[in-house]
C-alpha cells in the first residue's frame, strides 16, 4: 500500500501525512485524488472565463494492479508526476484509463508513455485513434481497446467501461469502480473552479461549484443535452457513492444536487427569471433595455438579469440564458445586419439547440432596419415562438414607451402561460 496514513473520521475529515501543497486526498484507501488545480490559465478552451480557476482531476485506483484514471494539461504533467510519485513511492502503473481525448485530460498522454513503459493505454477504438492523430503513439501493443461493459480486473477491484459518446466527445467513457461503487465521470458532472483545499464536497463550500456548474454545463455541455439524458439513464442505476469528474470536487454528499443541475439542464429545462441581452454603442438601445426591466418588474417578475452584451463575458450570459425561462435579446442595425456581439450571443444559443424559452425581441436603426429581421431570423432558425417585439428609429420618446408596456404585457402573459403549464 502506499505511505498514507488514513482514517475516514465520523466528522468527515481527513488525517494524512500528505505534503500540504500537494493535491492529493485518498477518498478510499485504495482510490486517490492526484489532479492538479490551475490558477493561471485566463480562458477554457481560449473562450470561457476562469474567474475561479479550474482542476484537472486525475485518479489512481491501486489494487494488484495501479491505474491512473485521465491525466491533465501537458502544462500541469510535472505537478501530476509528482503527485504519482508520492503516492506509488516509484511503482509502476499497469494502465492509464482514457475516459476522454480533449487535451485538457490527455495532454500528459505522451510523458505518461514515456516515464511508465510498460503502462498500456486503455480507451475505445475512438481513443486509440485519437492518441494516434494527437500524440504520434501508434503502437498497437501499447492500448487495451474496449467496448460497451467491457472489464478490466485490476485484483480486488474491476474497472468496468461505459460508453458515453458526446459527454463530451464522440470517444467519451466512464469508468466504474465496481467494488467500490465509485464513478469516474469525464466532464460529466463537472464544474469550473479550482479545489480550494476541500476535494470532496463535504470538506468545501459546494455553493461555488453549484453555481458555476450552470455556466460550465452551458458553455461546455451545452448542446448535447439528449447525450446527457441518455448518460444520466445509464449511470443512475449503478447508484455510485462517489462521483468523480475531472473538473470541480468529487460529489458524494451532493450527488442529488449536481445530478439535478445536469438533468434539468440537459432536458432544456429551466427557472423562473428573465435574462435581458442587449446591445448599444451609444445608449439608445440600452434605454430600451432598461425600460423593458422596469416594465417586468412592475408586472412582479422580480428576477432578471441584464447583460451588456459588448461588454459582459459571453460565457456568463449564455450561463443566465440557459439559466431562466424567459429571454429577452435587442440590438441596433449595424451594417444592415446585427449588432455583432449580439449576433455572436444568438448564434451561441443556436449552437446550443436552445429550446423551452419565452422570447422577447427588441431592435433599433437609424435609416434603415436590419436587426429586427436578424433577430426573428434566428427565433425561427430555433423554433422559438416570438412572445413580444418591438423596434425603435433613433432615440427612445413616449411612443416607444407606450410600446415597452404593450411589450411587457404579451412577454408576461406568456411567461406565466408557461410556467403554468411546467406546474400542471
Ligand atoms: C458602424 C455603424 C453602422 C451602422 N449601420 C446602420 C445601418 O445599417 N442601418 C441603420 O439604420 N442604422 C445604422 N447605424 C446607426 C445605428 O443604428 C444608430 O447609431 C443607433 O442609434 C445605435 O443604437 P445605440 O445607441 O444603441 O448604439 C449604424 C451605426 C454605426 C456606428
Ligand atoms: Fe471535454
Ligand atoms: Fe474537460
Amino acid at each position: 500500500m502506499s505511505n498514507f496514513e488514513f482514517s475516514f473520521q465520523n466528522d468527515h475529515t481527513y488525517k494524512h501525512n500528505t505534503r500540504q501543497e500537494m493535491n492529493i486526498r485518498a477518498i478510499l484507501p485504495d482510490i486517490f485524488y492526484v489532479g492538479v488545480n490551475d490558477r493561471e490559465k485566463h480562458r477554457f478552451e481560449s473562450l470561457w472565463p476562469l474567474p475561479h480557476g479550474v482542476s484537472y482531476n486525475s485518479y489512481i485506483v491501486r489494487s494488484h494492479k495501479t491505474a491512473l484514471i485521465d491525466s491533465v494539461e501537458v502544462r500541469e504533467s510535472l505537478t501530476l508526476f509528482s503527485h504519482l510519485d508520492e503516492v506509488l513511492g516509484g511503482t509502476e502503473i499497469d494502465y492509464l484509463v482514457v475516459n476522454h481525448m480533449e487535451p485538457d485530460h490527455s495532454g500528459s498522454i505522451p510523458l505518461l508513455a514515456a516515464k511508465y513503459p510498460e503502462m498500456k493505454i486503455v480507451g475505445n477504438k475512438q481513443t486509440v485513434a485519437m492518441i494516434g492523430g494527437f500524440y504520434g503513439i501508434t503502437d498497437q501493443e501499447r492500448f487495451v481497446t474496449v467496448c460497451d461493459g467491457d472489464k478490466l480486473d485490476l485484483g480486488e477491484i474491476t474497472l468496468r467501461f461505459l460508453m458515453t459518446p458526446m459527454v463530451h466527445w464522440p470517444e467519451t467513457m466512464m469508468t466504474f469502480a465496481e467494488e467500490r461503487r465509485i464513478l469516474f465521470t469525464g466532464d460529466a458532472f463537472g464544474t469550473f473552479g479550482a479545489l480550494n483545499g476541500g476535494i470532496i464536497d463535504f470538506e468545501t463550500d459546494t455553493a461555488l461549484y453549484l453555481e458555476e456548474a450552470y455556466r460550465y454545463y452551458s458553455n461546455i455541455v451545452g448542446k448535447y443535452g439528449k447525450f446527457v439524458q441518455r448518460t444520466i439513464e445509464k449511470t443512475a442505476p449503478l447508484a455510485p457513492e462517489f462521483i468523480c469528474p475531472t473538473h470541480g470536487p468529487i460529489w458524494h454528499e451532493s450527488i442529488a444536487e449536481i445530478s439535478a443541475i445536469y438533468d434539468r439542464l440537459s432536458r432544456y429545462h429551466s427557472e423562473p427569471g428573465t435574462t435581458i441581452v442587449y446591445g448599444s454603442m451609444y445608449g439608445n438601445t440600452e434605454a430600451m433595455a432598461e425600460a423593458i426591466a422596469m416594465a417586468l418588474a412592475a408586472r412582479g417578475e422580480k428576477r432578471i438579469r441584464i447583460h451588456n452584451a459588448g461588454k459582459d463575458s459571453l460565457s456568463h450570459i449564455i450561463s443566465d440564458a440557459f439559466r431562466y425561462d424567459g429571454l429577452i435579446v435587442g440590438a441596433p442595425t449595424y451594417s444592415m445586419t446585427l449588432f455583432p456581439p449580439v449576433d455572436t450571443f444568438m448564434k451561441a444559443m443556436q449552437t446550443r439547440e436552445t429550446q423551452n424559452k419565452v422570447l422577447g425581441l427588441f431592435s433599433s436603426f437609424t435609416w434603415a432596419s436590419a436587426a429586427g429581421k436578424a433577430l426573428e431570423g434566428y427565433a425561427e432558425a430555433m423554433g422559438l415562438q416570438v412572445a413580444a417585439k418591438t423596434e425603435m428609429k433613433q432615440g427612445i420618446n413616449n411612443e416607444i414607451r407606450a410600446d415597452i408596456e404593450k411589450f411587457a404585457d404579451s412577454f408576461m402573459s406568456e411567461l406565466h402561460k408557461s410556467r403554468y403549464a411546467r406546474l400542471r
